[in-house]
């Protein structure tokens, strides 16, 4: 003991005097690749002569993938990633010595619910917070590992007043890495890989499948990677592009961006939701926007990415470097290809948008008039989508059947022109005796628009499987397949009691991007997610039960929509033939590059590329992130 804790203090010394060689870095101008200017935060990047002061061994677990001993994966190829109890887990000291050369930020999780019960980290206050703002998206986005879909974490540290078990870690990763420079994610990369340990990267923790978590895994946490800057003129030769642009770090939300570009009179492509890490997961999985119906998929509008790549080193993916990881990082998912830093999009001139808000439920009417009402709505996806507009809408079961529509997002329209497209489908609601009292604002910019069109919405539902469907424009080109359609949407709801979260969009290619977008959603006029809950404090047999009803009901969704695909950043983590779901064609490709970039499969997530060749052994009812990663 005594000897480990002398080495540890000498070894702790001289990895003092590294970390203050890495942040001297800092110091020093790093040439930036792209012609514009890398944030200070990554600026400060591990380089070979930061790490000449650590002896051959510890080079060979922070040290790049090309260096002498650091080949550890490919040596061995064990079954599974290393896991916590296993003799090769790192021993305490490693990880201080981790910690050390991280300049202090490495977190050893604590579960966000930990202080509701009994140990260490008991405290009310908190407990009482944690369990009130649990349906609040900024609560799990502060925490270093916590998640909004908890039922793909385990459910293992449920927030309560009232414990009735124990408080676990579950499917939380084991170590998080609070990073706010690049040489901290490089050493997390390179760390991850020589041991083996499975790596993952938390932004805001709003995927619908829990990808941002793992059981054993060390996580990086991007949250704080919040820079904005703003380029008054970005050229990209390949794309054509000559204008203004935003380059924004990776922990920049919807709001945050929104709001830098509406200060310069200008708009980006982001998406609905307030708190979505866009620079994150956001992007990298395609992501819709209210304005995708003029301007498409979010991805489509990146001009460069800076990214950490498997090996470690730190790279600029752009239509002139690395244009194949720059093709894959634009919708073929987060957490496959890299840990992205920062991204560079183009902005838009200002945009005007009126956004009408409305509802009706079955209690006033008969079951038959309401499926009605909400039939006729069908009848005009094509010619809304066409004109631009974006509608957001949901189908509430839950005794009654409640329409809410949540907003109908009408760009470039004053109330004027927006009442007029939708008068003939109010007509027909007024003819069937469903009266509706829509609400009108009208914007002269985006932001104020999306401000007053989408509240916040509510997260942390512990118990929700959701699965979605992107259904195509074919299906409303033929009348009969539209009845199908719609029969099949409208009994999820009606006759298996599965909540509806849908969207009307026609997000095509409408500058001509060359990326990894799911071509599922470039003829697509309809995003539907349908979802089920899985009471937490049931049976494991009732849990598989609800699980079986939305691969069900999926199943269903297919049925009518042969050859579409799913959006992969609001799906379903046990989509059935997920590559082609979410890839279609370009699958293939992908595949390619990501054997390419990461030949050690250093980075996993559940339905990501390639992900088939492993998966987590859970004994949980729900295939969950809480196991060890093994190759299958
Ligand atoms: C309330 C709500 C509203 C939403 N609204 C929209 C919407 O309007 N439009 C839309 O398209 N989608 C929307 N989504 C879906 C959302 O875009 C995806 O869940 C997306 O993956 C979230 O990314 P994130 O970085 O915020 O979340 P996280 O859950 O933290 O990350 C998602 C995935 O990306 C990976 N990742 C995150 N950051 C990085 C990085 N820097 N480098 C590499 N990998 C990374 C993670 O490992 C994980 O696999 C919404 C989701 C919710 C819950
Ligand atoms: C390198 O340092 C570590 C940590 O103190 C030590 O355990 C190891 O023996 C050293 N290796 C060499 C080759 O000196
Ligand atoms: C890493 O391991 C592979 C497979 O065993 C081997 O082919 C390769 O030469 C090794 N590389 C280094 C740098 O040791
Ligand atoms: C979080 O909980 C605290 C204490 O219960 C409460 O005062 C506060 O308003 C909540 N915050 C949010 C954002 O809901
Ligand atoms: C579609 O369904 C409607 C009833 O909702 C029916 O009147 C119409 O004939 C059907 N069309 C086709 C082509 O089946
Ligand atoms: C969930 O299960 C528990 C335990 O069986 C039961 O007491 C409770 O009523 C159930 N809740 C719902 C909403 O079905």
């Amino acid at each position: 003991m005594k000897t480990t804790a002398l080495v540890f203090v000498l070894v702790a010394l001289r990895q003092t005097e590294a970390a203050a060689t890495i942040t001297a870095a800092a110091a020093s101008t790093v040439t930036p690749k792209t012609g514009q200017d890398l944030f200070p935060y990554e600026t400060v990047q591990l380089t070979e002569s930061n790490l000449n002061p650590l002896n051959a061994s510890l080079i060979s677990l922070f040290g790049f993938d090309d260096v002498a001993g650091a080949n550890i994966t490919a040596r061995n190829q064990p079954k599974c990633k290393t896991f916590p109890g296993d003799p090769l887990w790192p021993q305490e000291w490693v990880w201080s010595i981790f910690n050390v050369l991280l300049g202090g930020s490495l977190l050893k999780t604590v579960p966000i619910a930990a202080p509701c019960y009994s140990g260490p980290h008991y405290d009310l206050d908190r407990c009482t917070i944690v369990v009130n703002n649990w349906t609040d998206s900024a609560l799990h986005e502060l925490d270093p590992t916590s998640i909004m879909f908890p039922l793909y974490q385990g459910n293992t540290c449920p927030p309560t007043l009232t414990p009735t078990s124990e408080c676990t870690l579950g499917g939380y990763p084991s170590y998080a890495v609070k990073a706010t420079n690049t040489a901290q994610i490089q050493l997390a990369v390179n760390f991850a890989r020589s041991t083996n340990i499975r790596l993952v990267v938390k932004n805001t923790g709003h995927d619908f499948s829990g990808k941002s978590g793992g059981a054993g895994a060390l996580s990086v946490w991007t949250h704080n990677l919040k820079d904005i800057k703003y380029i008054p003129k970005y050229t990209d030769k390949a794309s054509g592009w000559s204008g203004p642009a935003f380059k924004a770090g990776s922990g920049v939300i919807a709001k945050d961006i929104y709001a830098a570009a509406n200060e310069r009179g200008l708009t980006v492509i982001g998406g609905e939701g307030q708190t979505v890490g866009v620079m994150g997961g956001y992007i990298q999985g395609g992501g819709h926007s209210p304005l995708s119906s003029i301007y498409g998929i979010a991805a489509d509008h990146v001009l460069a990415m800076e990214v950490v790549t498997a090996d470690g080193r730190y790279v600029t993916a752009s239509s002139s470097s690395n244009s194949d990881l720059f093709w894959a990082l634009r919708g073929g998912g987060g957490a496959t290809f890299g840990v992205v830093t920062s991204i560079t999009i183009r902005a838009y001139p200002k945009i005007s948008a009126t956004v009408v808000s409305f509802s009706f439920i079955s209690a006033t009417m008969s079951t038959d008039t309401f499926w009605a009402g909400v039939r006729t709505y069908f009848d005009y996806f094509l010619d809304f989508a066409d004109k631009g507009t974006y509608s957001y809408f949901f189908i509430y079961p839950f005794g009654i059947m409640q329409f809410i529509m949540q907003p109908f997002f009408a760009p470039n329209m004053n109330i004027a022109e927006t009442q007029a497209l939708l008068k003939p489908w109010f007509d027909r609601l007024a003819a069937l005796g469903i009266n509706i009292s829509p609400v009108y604002s009208t914007h002269d910019n985006f932001y104020d628009a999306w401000i007053a069109g989408f509240p916040l919405e509510t997260v942390g539902r512990n118990g929700q499987i959701t699965g979605s469907r992107l259904f195509q424009r074919s299906a409303w080109e033929d009348p009969a397949q539209l009845n199908a359609t719609f029969e099949a949407w409208a009994s999820s709801a009606r006759d298996s009691g599965a909540l509806l979260i849908n969207f009307n969009m026609a997000p095509k290619n409408f500058v001509g991007a060359d990326n990894a977008v799911n071509p599922a959603w470039r003829n697509a006029v309809m995003h539907a997610i349908q979802g089920s809950n899985v009471n937490t404090s049931g049976t494991a047999d009732e849990a598989k039960a609800v699980r079986s009803l939305v691969t069900d009901l999926q199943t269903k969704w297919i049925a009518v929509s042969p050859g579409a695909g799913a959006y992969l950043g609001e799906s379903d983590p046990e989509e059935v033939n997920f590559q082609q779901s979410f890839w279609g064609s370009n699958y293939a490709r992908l595949s390619e590059i990501k054997a390419a970039v990461d030949p050690k499969n250093v980075f996993w997530v559940r339905t990501g590329v390639k992900s088939e060749i492993m998966k987590v052994d859970s004994s949980d009812a729900i295939q969950d992130e809480n196991g060890p990663l093994c190759y299958v």
